[in-house]
Parts: C-alpha cells; structure tokens; sequence
C-alpha cells in the first residue's frame, strides 16, 4: 500500500493539523421571537430552549449573544390577532413590535447586526407570505407592501432586511425602494431557495402563522428542484442581493454546495425550527448524542460551503465553544 489515509487520523493532534473546517461563534446569526409585553420569556413548545421574548428580555439575550461573539441576530414577532388583517396592515407600523425591538436592540448593542424578516405571515389573517385574493398569492401588488415594509425597518435600524417571502422580484423592488429612501448602507439578504419545506412547523405554532388555507407551494420551490434554485440566485444576483440563502439547510446541503460554485456572494444557511427540533427530541430520549449530533450538523451546513449559518442552536454552541 503506498498510500495510507489513516497514517493522517492517527491521533487529535494530526487530525487537528488536517481538519478542513471548523466552527467558531462567528459563523451564526440567532434567530429571535419577540412578543408584546413586559418580563415575558414564554417558552416554546417544539422548540425547547427557545422563547417568546419582551422587548425588556430581548436586550437580555442580545447581551449574552453580543458577549458570547455571535455578530447578529434575526427578529420574528408574534402579533395579536386582532392586529392581523388580509392586507397585513400592521407590518407598516412603525411603532410596531418590529421597529421598536430594532431600536432598542441598535439603542444599547450599535455592533450587534441585525436583520429583520420581509414577509406578510405573521401580519396577514391568510397566514400568507403575500396578499391573498380568491385563494391566490398575488404577485405585484405584495412587492409594494415588501418593500415599504423594508423601508420601515430600515428607519429603525435594521442592518439587512432579509426577504422571505419568494414573490418575483422582490429584490430589486426593495433595493430601489431603500435606495430611494437613501438606505443605501442597509443591505438586503435574499432568502433565495426557500422550499415549501414541512421542516418550518415549529416556528408556524411558536408564532401562530400557518396559512389559514392552502399551502405555501405557488411560491416556495418545489423540494425536488435543484437547476430552479440556479434560476433564483440569477435572479437575486442581478437584482442586487447582498447575501443569498438557502432554507432548510440539512436537507439541502446539495444546494448550498451549488450555490457557492455559482456565485461569489455570502451564503448563508438557514438550519430551521424543525431541523432543531428533531436534534432535541432525540436527545430529549437519549437516542442520540444531543451535543455531538448538533456539531456534525452545524459543520456539514459549514462544509458544504455556508458563510453564516442561522440556527436555534448559536447561544448554545458559542456557551459550549467557549467554555472548551
Ligand atoms: C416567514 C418565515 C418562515 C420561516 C422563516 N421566515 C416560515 C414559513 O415560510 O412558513 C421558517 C423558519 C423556521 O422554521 O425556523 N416567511
């Protein structure tokens, strides 16, 4: 045998010499509920060790984030359902949970980055990422909502509005609605590849968004379709992103490996509710190794080539990574 693969595992100080990626806090952006109210951590059933948050408790945790060196956080609000209506009025709001969560989060962490999520659900009474009429996901007229709704966060503070809601277009019509409000510095990472995944049920119960009627598959990609993901970063890559993702991320990984090929941009991964939630169910039974079954999978989005990772999973990892 002249060559002996083996000889380069043979102890962890070799194999630390030849490890090709690692982790480190810096990779993560900690995705956030938020909730009106004061004192509040509610937690969250399917996700456990994740909570519904007041602003007062947010800033708790965005201390702890900030002091654990994981650079960003994401913001997903819970709204009351007496503020959701079919034109998902309240995401226009800018004394609404959103902005004010933005200000104060900017207010005493100015180097936190944050980025706010661009889509109607969680304002809409469809439950829909657009505006619904008849039972169809109207195209168009989403766009202008999208893009005011960027707008509005951008006055609050947001560092990138990250859209997700996968209406045509809607890059290049909150760039330039940014850009004419003179945001120019606020970026925009584009959820690109978003798939009509079953992985997004525990978000959809922790803040009551599930569409009310049919399915999110008008608009989000077919899980069977990989060259329609190359169409989509095209598409963002032209019209302006400056982060492109791909969500779910597990289930996914061939994606994120394609994209980094076929473009020069960030990518950033979105390892979701319902990838978190197995880990830990698992773990909950002791059928796997919670912590080591976390790691393989947070490196394996890592390896197949992810810049910024969002997961549930960051405050935990970045306590663990620093107590080593
Ligand atoms: C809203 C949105 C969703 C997620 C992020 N932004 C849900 C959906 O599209 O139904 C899911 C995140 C997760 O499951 O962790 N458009």
């Amino acid at each position: 045998m002249l060559s002996r693969p083996r000889r380069n595992r043979k102890n962890s100080s070799v194999r630390n010499l030849v490890r090709e990626n690692a982790l480190s806090p810096h990779d993560f952006v900690y995705p956030l509920f938020i909730v009106e109210g004061k004192n509040q951590k509610q937690p969250i059933s399917a996700l456990p060790g994740q909570f519904r948050y007041s602003i007062d408790e947010l800033l708790k945790v965005c201390k702890e984030v900030e002091d654990l060196s994981i650079p960003g956080v994401v913001l997903f609000p819970k709204i009351e359902d007496s503020l959701k209506d079919s034109k998902a009025s309240e995401a226009l709001n800018k004394n609404g949970l959103v902005p004010r969560a933005v200000r104060a989060i900017k207010k005493d962490f100015p180097d936190l980055v944050v980025f706010t999520d661009i889509a109607l659900d969680p304002f809409s009474s469809d439950g829909h990422d657009g505006l619904v009429v008849d039972g169809e996901i109207l195209n168009d007229e989403t766009l202008e909502v999208l893009s005011q709704m960027a707008v509005v966060h951008a006055e609050a503070g947001a560092d990138f509005v990250a859209p997700s809601d996968m209406m045509d277009g809607r890059v290049r019509n909150i760039r330039q609605a940014l850009d004419a409000q003179h945001f120019k510095n606020v970026g925009i990472l584009s959820y690109t590849a978003k798939y009509a995944s079953s992985f997004y049920g525990p978000f959809r119960s922790a803040l009551d968004s599930a569409p009310r009627a049919g399915d999110k598959k008008t608009y989000q990609m077919d899980p069977a379709n990989s060259r329609e993901a190359l169409r989509e970063l095209k598409h963002d890559l032209r019209e302006g992103a400056d982060m492109v993702m791909v969500k779910p991320a597990l289930p996914y990984l061939d994606i994120i490996h394609l994209f980094k090929q076929h473009s020069t941009l960030p990518i950033a991964a979105y390892n979701v509710s319902g990838e978190y939630a197995m880990i830990k169910a698992a773990g909950e039974k002791n059928w796997i190794d919670e912590k080591r079954a976390r790691d393989e999978s947070l490196l394996s989005i890592k390896r197949a080539g992810a810049d910024i990772i969002f997961s549930y999973f960051a405050l935990e990892f970045a306590k663990d990574y620093w107590k080593k």
